[in-house]
């Protein structure tokens, strides 16, 4: 029964809803494996098995948003805002791609005010200038106008990542206060497609009140929408923010999330072929070889840490959050080892863009 399913699945990427379901609900161990391996010679045939690095750089905690989840909420008094300043962020990236990382992902609290803009614009200016334009830069940078997206995408920025949280409506605005809005959020997506952009997105795995439909159904979302990354990773709490109090009755135990994260990444991976899936943090969280799991499950990027360690204890999103104390340099070395050892090779050097985006926009890969 399973064989045939996984069979199919390998064959032809395509599953129907309850099929996925049925999928996401496996429980035996040795049944999640199998899945996982499916994922993987998916994954091994479509991207190959190199790991692409991003560093990552989260340059501002200060957030306009207040999601009922996220340690950096707006009403989070507890935690001590910090933007570290210009010079620093452009330091970092320049580490970055002097330690060979192809690309950067420079991640903030969300803000739309003037000031804000164009400061990120100044940082891609100089970045690029910097870099002799080669070090490719993804934004992760919440919801912003049409003309913000496109002013930051003609100074050089050429992915964007926006996680949608969770696609199903009802589910998202219990997660988040009255004013955030889900369909500003889709229409986001719509926008930075429409610039040009490499689209990436994701959710959370494991929310309160979060079904294996639910989950079904955000996979669904992402084929939908045609995106062309993924980063998506277990939920986690954290005490200083409203969501804590569904501890009690909803936290699932450690290896039961993981699980969960990890059949995630290989439905999408099976479902998906040929985009770029994030092996994210937060599953380090849960198991200290989480994001080697990710990898083998599917995944083809991982995000190396490269912000100054100073600003590190203040960027908790979650609890536990992997890498605090460490520095850029650490993690680089650290990554390397866990991913060669694993038999994987690293994505030195190059943007590895999105297959995806490069066959449905007739592109070369860079
Ligand atoms: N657990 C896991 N992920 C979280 N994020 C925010 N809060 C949490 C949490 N408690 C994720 C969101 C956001 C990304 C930057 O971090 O999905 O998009
Ligand atoms: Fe940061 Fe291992 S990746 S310490």
């Amino acid at each position: 029964m399973l064989d045939q399913l996984l069979t199919k699945a390998e064959n032809s990427g395509n599953l129907g809803l309850e099929e996925i379901e049925q999928l996401l609900n496996l429980e035996n161990q040795s049944d999640i494996d199998r899945l996982l391996a499916c994922a993987y010679r998916v994954k091994t045939r479509y991207v190959g098995r190199t790991a692409w690095f991003r560093g990552i750089i989260e340059f501002s905690n200060i957030c306009a948003k207040d999601c009922y989840y996220c340690g950096i909420r707006r009403s989070n008094s507890k935690m001590q805002r910090f933007t570290i300043p210009e010079k620093d962020i452009v330091e970092s990236a320049v580490w970055a791609w002097k330690a060979d990382y192809g690309s950067v992902v420079l991640q903030s609290g969300e803000r739309s005010d003037p000031e804000y803009i164009n400061m990120v614009e100044r940082l891609l200016k100089e970045i690029k200038k910097r870099t002799n334009g080669e070090l490719g830069i993804t934004l992760s940078l919440g919801e912003q106008s049409e003309e913000t997206y496109r002013r930051w995408f003609d100074t050089g920025a050429h992915r964007y990542l926006l996680r949608i949280e969770t696609s199903n409506k009802e589910l998202y605005a219990k997660l988040h206060p009255r004013d955030h809005s889900f369909e500003n959020r889709v229409d986001c997506l719509h926008r930075l497609r429409k610039v040009g952009y490499q689209v990436g997105t994701g959710v959370m795995i494991g929310l309160p009140m979060q079904t294996a439909r639910h989950l079904a159904e955000d996979l669904m979302f992402f084929k939908s929408l045609d995106i062309d990354m993924i980063g998506m990773g277990p939920y986690i709490y954290h005490s200083d923010t409203p969501l804590a109090s569904y501890r009690a009755e909803w936290e699932i135990p450690h290896k039961t999330l993981l699980n969960l994260g990890l059949k995630m990444i290989a439905l999408a991976r099976i479902l998906m072929r040929d985009i770029n899936i994030a092996a994210t943090t937060a599953l380090q969280a849960l198991e200290h070889d989480g994001r080697e799991q990710g990898l083998l499950a599917g995944a083809n990027v991982i995000m190396p840490n490269a912000t100054d360690t100073q600003y590190r204890e203040n960027y908790q999103l979650y609890e536990n959050k992997p890498c605090t104390d460490e520095n850029a340099t650490m993690c680089r070395g650290c990554l390397q080892r866990r991913i060669e050892g694993i038999g994987e090779q690293i994505g030195f050097g190059k943007w590895g863009d999105s297959p995806h985006f490069a066959s449905r926009t007739n592109k070369a890969i860079v």
